[in-house]
C-alpha cells in the first residue's frame, strides 16, 4: 500500500529498452473507474458485500484506507476480491488527510449522503488535466433536497429528507452522473437524470446497485430513472474490465508491429478504439472476451476527437497521439472533454516527437522515429504514453513519476514483460529525492 509522502515522490521509475515487438497473452484487470465508484457504493448495503474483479491499483488502495479509518472492515479475501462490512461505520466525514490521495474521493459524497442524510468531505483539489469542477454534482444534490455549502476546503452536504427530482446536467459528466445515482439511490420517488454520461463504469454501477435492489433503469443511455428503495442488501458482484487498460495494451500491440491478445474485455465496450485502430493500418479480431491486435502494415494518419462515451475516450488520446507520431503524414487530434490533456506532449518532444498544440487540438508529424530519453508521467495516461513511446523508441528510456502510472494501471510493467518487453521497475538512487523529505 502506498500512503503519505511516499506516494507524491515515488522512489522508483521504469527503465525501458526499446524496439522489441509485443507478442503473447495479456489479462486486463477490473476497471479502475468502475471501482473507485463500486467499492465507496458497497456503504449503501446493510449488510455485507463482496466485489471481484477489484483491480491492484494505488487509487483502490487510498479508497481502502479510507474506508478503513471510516469504521468499514473491508479486506483482501485474495488479490481481486474485497470483502466489505460497512455495518460499524462510524464517521460521515471525511477530511483533507484522508482523501488527498485520491481524485475520485468525491464519490463518498453521494454515497454518505445516500446513506446517512449527510457528508462532510474534502473537496477534490483541481488536477493536472486542467480545472475540476464539480458544479454539476451539487447541481444533483441540491435538486434532491440537499443543502450544499463549501467552507475551509470541505464540501458539507446535508439533506432532513433526499426526494427524487428531475436533474439535466449542463455538461455530460461521469462523476455528476455517478454521484447522483448514489444520493437518490435511496431517496423517496423517482429522480430522473437527463444528459446522463453513458460510459460502461456509469452502467456496471447501475447493475451493482441493481443486484443490491434498487431500482435504476436506462444506465448507459441520456437518461436514467432511479426510483428510491428503502434498503439495499450485501450482494456478491465482480467489477467490469477495465476499457481503457485493454485499449492501452491494444495500442501498444499496433505501435510496436505486434501481435498480441488481450483477454478479460468486453470487446463492445473497446468499439470506439477499434474502429481508430484499424483505420490507422491496426488488424483487431474480435472473440467473445478477447481481442487480438496486430499490426503488419504502415501506421496510416488519423483524425481523433475525443468525446463523452460511445465516442473515442479522452483517457486514450495520449496513447493514440504517440501511435500517430509514427503514421505516414499529419494527424490532428482534438481533445473535446479536459482543458489541459497535452502535457506529456513535451515529454514526446524530448524523444523526438514533433507536435505542436495550439489550446485542445495537437497536430501531430508522423514519421518521427523516437529515441529513448529521460521522461515524466505527468499523469496516469500520460505515464501509459510514455511507456508505449518507450517501447517504440530506440535505445533507452526512464520514466519518472510512475506512481501517476501504479494509479490505475495494474503491474504494467510485469505485463508488457510477460508480452517481451524489455522493461524493469528500478529504485531511484536516494539522491534524487526531493530535499523536502
Ligand atoms: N465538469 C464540469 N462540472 C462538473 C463535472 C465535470 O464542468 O461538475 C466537466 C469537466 O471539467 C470535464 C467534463 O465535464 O471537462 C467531463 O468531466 P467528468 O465529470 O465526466 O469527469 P470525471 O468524472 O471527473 C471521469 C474519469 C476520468 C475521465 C473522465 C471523462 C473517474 C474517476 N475519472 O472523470 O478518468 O477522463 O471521466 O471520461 O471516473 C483517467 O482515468 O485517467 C481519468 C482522468
Amino acid at each position: 500500500m502506498i500512503d503519505g509522502e511516499e506516494w507524491r515522490f515515488s522512489l522508483e521509475k521504469f527503465v525501458i529498452n526499446g524496439g522489441c515487438r509485443l507478442c503473447g497473452e495479456v489479462t486486463v484487470s477490473g476497471a479502475k473507474n468502475a471501482a473507485v465508484a463500486i467499492i465507496p457504493a458497497a456503504m449503501l448495503a446493510d449488510d455485507i458485500c463482496i466485489i471481484e474483479n477489484v483491480p491492484a491499483i494505488s487509487d483502490v488502495s487510498a479508497i481502502i484506507d479510507i474506508m478503513s479509518q471510516m469504521g468499514v472492515d473491508i479486506r483482501l479475501v485474495n488479490k481481486s476480491t474485497l470483502r466489505i462490512d460497512s455495518r460499524n461505520i462510524h464517521t460521515a466525514v471525511i477530511p483533507y488527510e484522508m482523501a488527498k490521495h485520491l481524485r475520485a474521493s468525491y464519490y463518498f459524497i453521494g454515497t454518505l449522503l445516500g446513506r446517512f442524510g449527510q457528508a462532510m468531505v474534502a473537496m477534490p483539489g483541481g488536477c493536472d488535466l486542467g480545472v475540476r469542477p464539480i458544479d454539476q454534482h451539487i447541481k444533483g444534490f441540491e435538486a434532491l433536497g440537499a443543502e450544499v455549502s463549501i467552507e475551509r476546503g470541505m464540501i458539507d452536504v446535508s439533506a432532513r429528507s433526499l426526494i427524487g427530482n428531475q436533474i439535466y446536467f449542463d455538461v455530460v459528466s461521469v462523476g455528476a452522473t455517478i454521484n447522483t445515482m448514489l444520493a437518490a439511490v435511496k431517496a423517496n420517488g423517482l429522480t430522473i437524470i437527463e444528459n446522463a454520461a453513458k460510459e460502461p463504469h456509469v452502467v456496471d454501477l447501475a447493475n451493482f446497485l441493481n443486484s443490491m435492489g434498487a431500482d435504476v433503469r436506462g444506465a448507459g443511455t441520456d437518461v436514467i430513472k432511479i426510483r428510491g428503495v428503502s434498503s439495499l442488501h450485501g450482494v456478491d458482484y465482480a467489477i467490469i474490465p477495465d476499457q481503457i487498460e485493454a485499449g492501452t495494451y491494444m495500442v501498444a500491440a499496433a505501435a510496436t508491429a505486434g501481435d498480441v491478445l488481450i483477454k478479460n474485455v468486453i470487446p463492445k465496450h473497446l468499439e470506439p478504439i477499434t474502429a481508430k485502430l484499424v483505420k490507422m493500418g491496426a488488424e483487431v479480431y474480435e472473440y467473445d472476451d478477447a481481442v487480438r491486435v496486430t499490426r503488419k502494415g504502415p501506421v496510416v494518419k488519423g483524425t481523433i476527437k475525443t468525446m463523452p462515451h460511445p465516442g473515442f475516450p479522452t483517457d486514450m488520446q495520449p496513447q493514440m497521439t504517440t501511435l500517430l507520431t509514427q503514421a505516414e503524414g499529419t494527424s490532428l487530434v482534438t481533445e473535446g472533454v479536459w482543458d489541459n490533456r497535452f502535457r506529456y506532449v513535451d515529454e514526446l518532444r524530448r524523444m523526438g516527437a514533433n507536435i505542436q498544440v495550439d489550446g485542445k487540438v495537437a497536430i501531430v508529424e508522423g514519421n518521427t522515429p523516437l529515441t529513448g530519453a529521460p521522461v515524466k508521467a505527468t499523469d496516469l495516461r500520460a505515464g501509459a504514453a510514455m511507456m508505449i513511446a518507450g517501447l517504440i523508441a530506440t535505445g533507452r528510456t526512464e520514466i519518472e513519476d510512475i506512481y501517476h502510472i501504479e494509479r490505475g494501471y495494474e503491474d504494467m510493467e510485469v505485463k508488457l514483460r510477460s508480452l517481451g518487453a524489455d522493461i524493469k521497475k528500478i529504485y531511484i538512487p536516494d539522491s534524487a529525492i526531493p530535499q523536502a523529505l
